[in-house]
């Protein structure tokens, strides 16, 4: 039996969410190197360059021995290729999801048959969660403390040029 053990979670990560670290501390655990793979994703109007994006995530995956950043421009398998990398690890959240999703692993599966997509479903806690909505929070004044890793925080109040709001704004 052939062990994987260098697998690749891409995004846009504009910015890392809680829901995304849930899903990198899980999958760090599952292979011997988890390769974070920042992808421009032109549809997406970036708040974040890349390259701030990686420095982000680089700071919020210290902790994780076995977790290295990149960015990457191109088709996803060949940057797995690359990489060394046989699995590419997706997150779902709910169903509205699967379609996307089942639609891009069968694409690069017929792109590149030898790397493998698995899903891990995203913790019942961030099953609503995205990038959008936390910076639409952000940008409207609300906190957005437990959305986003901490260290993330300041970033994104800096870079909408709000300030840090204190944690009674939010009810709940
Ligand atoms: N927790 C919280 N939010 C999550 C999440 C989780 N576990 N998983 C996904 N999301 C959110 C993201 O924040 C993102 O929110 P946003 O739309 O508000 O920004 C949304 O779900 C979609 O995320 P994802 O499915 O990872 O898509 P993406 O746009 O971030 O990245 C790529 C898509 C980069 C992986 C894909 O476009 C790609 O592979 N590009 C390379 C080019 C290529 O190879 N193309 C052919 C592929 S078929």
């Amino acid at each position: 039996m052939t062990q994987c053990r260098i697998a690749i979670y891409p995004g846009s990560f504009d910015p890392v969410t809680s829901g995304h670290y849930d899903i990198i501390v899980r999958a760090s655990r599952l292979f011997e190197k988890l390769i974070v793979a920042v992808a421009p994703n032109p549809s997406k109007q970036p708040l974040f360059t890349a390259e701030e994006r990686v420095a982000i995530l680089q700071e919020v995956c210290a902790s994780l021995p076995n977790v290295q950043v990149e960015c990457f421009e191109g088709l996803l398998v060949d940057f797995a290729v690359k990489c060394g990398a046989q699995v590419i690890v997706k997150g779902l959240r709910a169903v509205s999801d699967f379609d996307y999703e089942l639609q891009m692993a069968l694409t690069n599966k017929r792109l590149c048959p030898q790397v493998e997509t698995i899903f891990m479903m995203t913790s019942s806690e961030y099953v609503f969660l995205s990038s959008s909505m936390v910076k639409e929070i952000a940008r409207l004044g609300g906190s957005v403390q437990g959305l986003v890793p901490k260290a993330v925080e300041p970033y994104l109040y800096r870079k909408l040029e709000q300030p840090v709001p204190n944690k009674e704004t939010n009810r709940g």
